[in-house]
């Protein structure tokens, strides 16, 4: 049998969840950060819910980066340190590598480490040349030991799958400061970001009609019980997914469809009947929007590129206002 080569790790680990179940779960109103959605069953609902047709902006971006990929290459760079924030299956990330050369160096991040094993292989087959250093970690803790090979490359952070609408407002600001620290001067960020539109086709996107969301959401709570130990009935909890058009954001929530208890490691959680434990936020932005939200942070907006129904954003920044040099061709 071939041995697995060994992915380094930081500390994803039981203790993380148990502890931030238990404090979300003692707030009002209740909730958990979405990064637990994705252990190995809730990362493959994941990508059910990419081919469903409601789901856009999967197969949105995709377009996006199979037209404009040549361009984004040219502006990154082709010799570029290309690293990927929560790079998942990392389906979308050959449409930019093909316009990238060999001396480019790919390092995906992910919190799931089957996923990460998997998709680092197929990419390997596909550019065999290219040195691929997979990381597996939260990428709110960015580690600075990540890059070690500044030597003449451009750094520049892919964080496509609009997962920056996974945070607050202030919290994007936050991590796209941690960003820039780590790509450092002259570094780059190539960022997939989910526009406002009508309430109809958002709401229709997060309540797929075969029910993967329904049942990402719900993953929670069965993760919960297999991990944690939970004493729950995921069929009492009820997925619920809306526009919130004041914070322009999708909500997620696990509803409580009735008076019950959790029960968990010695502890008891209360729930009235409609209750929710809220699990997500997927903030929608428009270009403008996010562009000063990312200058707050330190980068200036050097290309937009989307889809002719402007469903969804890719934006190049930079670190400096006057970058990069577009290569004569
Ligand atoms: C991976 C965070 C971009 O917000 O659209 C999909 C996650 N949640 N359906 C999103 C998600 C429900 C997704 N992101």
């Amino acid at each position: 049998m071939r041995q697995e080569s060994p992915i380094p790790s930081q500390s994803i680990d039981e203790d993380d969840f148990l502890a931030s179940v238990r404090a979300g779960l003692r707030q009002h109103p209740k909730s958990i950060p979405p990064k637990y959605f994705y252990d190995a069953h809730g990362s493959q609902l994941f990508d059910l819910i990419c081919t469903t047709p409601e789901y856009y902006p999967t197969r949105t971006e995709t377009a996006i980066l199979e037209r404009h990929g040549a361009e984004m290459a040219e502006m990154t760079g082709s010799a570029c340190t290309l690293i990927e924030l929560g790079s998942g299956s990392a389906t979308k990330t050959p449409l930019l590598l093909r316009h990238l050369s060999d001396d480019a160096v790919y390092v995906p991040i992910d919190i799931c480490a089957p996923h990460l094993r998997n998709s680092t292989q197929r990419l390997q087959a596909m550019f065999p040349a290219m040195k691929m250093q997979p990381l597996c970690a939260d990428y709110h803790q960015l580690p600075e030991r990540v890059i070690r090979h500044r030597a003449g490359r451009r750094q520049v952070v892919f964080f496509p799958g609009s997962t920056i609408g996974n945070c607050t407002p202030d919290g994007a600001v936050t991590l796209l400061k941690s960003v820039a620290k780590l790509v450092g001067p002259g570094g780059g960020l190539l960022i997939g970001v989910d526009a406002k539109k009508s309430s109809a086709i958002l709401n229709a996107a997060y309540n797929d009609a075969a029910g993967h969301t329904a049942a990402f959401n719900l993953n929670l709570l069965t993760r919960m019980q297999r991990e944690l130990g939970a004493q729950l009935d995921a069929a009492q909890f009820a997925h619920h997914a809306f526009y919130n058009e004041m914070h322009g954001r999708i909500e997620m929530h696990l509803v409580s469809q009735c008076r019950q208890t959790i029960g968990m490691n010695g502890e008891s959680f209360e729930f009235e009947q409609g209750e929710s434990i809220h699990t997500e936020n997927s903030y929608k932005y428009s270009t403008q929007e996010f562009k000063h939200l990312a200058r707050k942070a330190g980068w200036h907006l050097q290309s937009t590129w989307h889809d002719e129904d402007e469903l969804f954003n890719v934006h190049y920044f930079t670190l400096s206002a006057a970058e990069p040099l577009k290569l004569a061709r």
